[in-house]
């Protein structure tokens, strides 16, 4: 296992796996970091919505899910329908979704690219996102053609910031360099966090080129 990086703060020794380092794979030591990070920020019970930009198998949605406080909404996208089924399933197996309007707090998944969210989240909640997950790349075990792009994420990271407004919020962003086009995004990404974000942490493993970077920012904190 090589060194892990993490730009603008302390190293991170929390890390325990060597990290996946192929696109698609749910590089879970990245994810359990995203989610590790976010909890010491946020606690539970303390954020009225979460949104999760690129829902997949639901494992970032099911976490932001147990973030929320009684009664608080969560937002998820996803340009495939599967992932949207999938992400609903997982929520409601763990008890959070009786269904789009269900359980104990407000669960609103769409078939949608995260570029176009602004246009289905109320004004009401426009200002309380405590929470935003972007996994990029493509739904593991799926088609791999079916994946986020570099102007689209650009524009969907604008667009959370917007959305996130004033609040306290954890920014987290899963991009991976292993594969066409990777490499790309996790320019624009880097770009995005460096002008937009400023202070904020870049994880990664640097004795392999290939490895996923973990841009995580507790904003407004
Ligand atoms: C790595 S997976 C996400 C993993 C997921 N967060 C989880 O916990 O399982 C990336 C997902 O992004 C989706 N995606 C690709 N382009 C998108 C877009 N423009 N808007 C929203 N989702 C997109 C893919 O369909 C895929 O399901």
């Amino acid at each position: 296992m090589g060194v892990w990086q993490v730009a603008g703060f302390t190293a991170c020794k929390t890390a325990r796996k060597p990290p996946l380092s192929v696109c698609g794979e749910i590089a879970m030591n990245f994810v359990e970091e995203s989610h590790r990070k976010t909890l010491e920020f946020l606690g539970v019970g303390n954020i009225e919505c979460a949104l999760d930009a690129t829902l997949g198998l639901g494992r970032d949605a099911l976490f932001a899910a147990g973030l929320l406080a009684p009664g608080g909404a969560l937002y998820g996208f996803d340009v495939q329908q599967e992932a949207v089924n999938k992400s609903l399933d997982l929520l409601r197996k763990a008890g959070f979704a009786g269904g789009n309007a269900g359980g104990h707090i407000e669960i609103n998944f769409f078939n949608a690219s995260h570029a176009d969210m602004k246009d289905f989240i109320p004004q009401s909640r426009v200002g309380k996102i405590g929470v935003v997950f972007f996994n990029l790349g493509w739904m593991p075990g799926s088609d791999k053609s079916v994946k986020t792009l570099p102007l689209g994420t650009l524009k969907a990271l604008e667009v959370s910031l917007d959305l996130i407004g004033c609040c306290r919020c954890a920014l987290s962003v899963l991009s991976y360099t292993g594969h066409p086009g990777g490499n790309d995004e996790f320019a624009v990404v880097s770009d995005f966090f460096t002008r937009r974000v400023g202070k904020f942490e870049l994880i990664r493993d640097n004795s392999n080129p290939k490895s996923p970077a973990l841009f995580w920012a507790g904003l407004n904190g």
